[in-house]
């Protein structure tokens, strides 16, 4: 059969690293980052209807309705740049309900990676995560500091990453976690996501060197 490109998901619970752990990949494999949050924030950021709804939900640290983030994702991942590459979905299934609807559309991932990483260090995370507007690129105060003084002044912080709100992000996660890995069981690797983001890389580019050896596979830089 003719090789497929490779299609990924990544989840976690709130500031487990998956941005950061897509960065790289991306970076190494040349997958295309379809990232729900993302997808999210920039419709906020164009002050559409569905951006206003969205916000008023993610401020709850809840769940954004079915009917504004499947068909969001849905397009994206038929977008010819994902069509050609391969995929890296970053925070979505967050729901049974939406694991079911990508299924529907036929869109099967090949590997379900699981960051897993101890609450009190996840809270930590949050609140000394900075975005450069920029380059896009994550930071953390303590863990990965801007390399110049130009880049630290124009780092700015999400509207959710405060304590009190990831507490809800948090409680939204452990009540879904559960029925979306139930739904991968047979294609899932759990990553100890508690160590620095290269020992974290090093478990994931093992088992995606292993896979791509196989030829069923391809991916955008290979
Ligand atoms: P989303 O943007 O997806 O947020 P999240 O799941 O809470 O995840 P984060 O982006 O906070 O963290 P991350 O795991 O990417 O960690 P990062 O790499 O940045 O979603 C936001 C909201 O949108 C949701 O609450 C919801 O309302 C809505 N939404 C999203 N998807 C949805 C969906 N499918 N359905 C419905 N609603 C949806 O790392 C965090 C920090 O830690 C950074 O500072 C980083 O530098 C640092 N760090 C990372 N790795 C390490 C390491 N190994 N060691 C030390 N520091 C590290």
């Amino acid at each position: 059969a003719k090789p497929e490109p490779l299609k990924i998901m990544i989840s976690g619970a709130p500031a487990s690293g998956k941005g950061t752990q897509c960065e790289l990949i991306a970076k190494k494999y040349g997958l295309v980052h379809v990232a729900a949050g993302d997808l999210l924030r920039a419709e906020i950021a164009s002050g559409t209807e569905n951006g206003k709804r969205a916000k008023e939900y993610m401020e709850r640290g809840q769940l954004v309705p079915n009917e504004i983030v499947v068909m969001m994702v849905k397009e994206r991942l038929l977008q010819p740049d994902s069509q050609k590459n391969g995929w890296l979905l970053d925070g979505y299934p967050r729901s049974l309900s939406q694991a079911t609807a990508l299924k529907e559309f036929s869109f099967r991932p090949h590997l379900f990676i699981v960051l897993e990483v101890d609450e009190e260090i996840l809270v930590e995370r949050v609140v000394g995560r900075r975005l450069d507007p920029v380059t896009g690129k994550i930071y953390h105060l303590k863990y990965s500091p801007p390399e110049t003084e130009e880049i630290a002044a124009r780092l700015t912080q999400r509207f959710d990453d405060t304590e009190e709100k990831v507490k809800l992000r948090l409680q939204t996660h452990h009540q879904n976690v559960e029925a979306v890995l139930s739904m991968y069981e047979d294609i899932t690797l759990k990553v100890d996501g508690n160590v620095p983001k290269e020992d974290v890389f090093s478990q994931i580019d093992g088992a995606l060197s292993k896979l791509l050896m196989d030829s069923k596979f391809t991916s955008g830089s290979l």
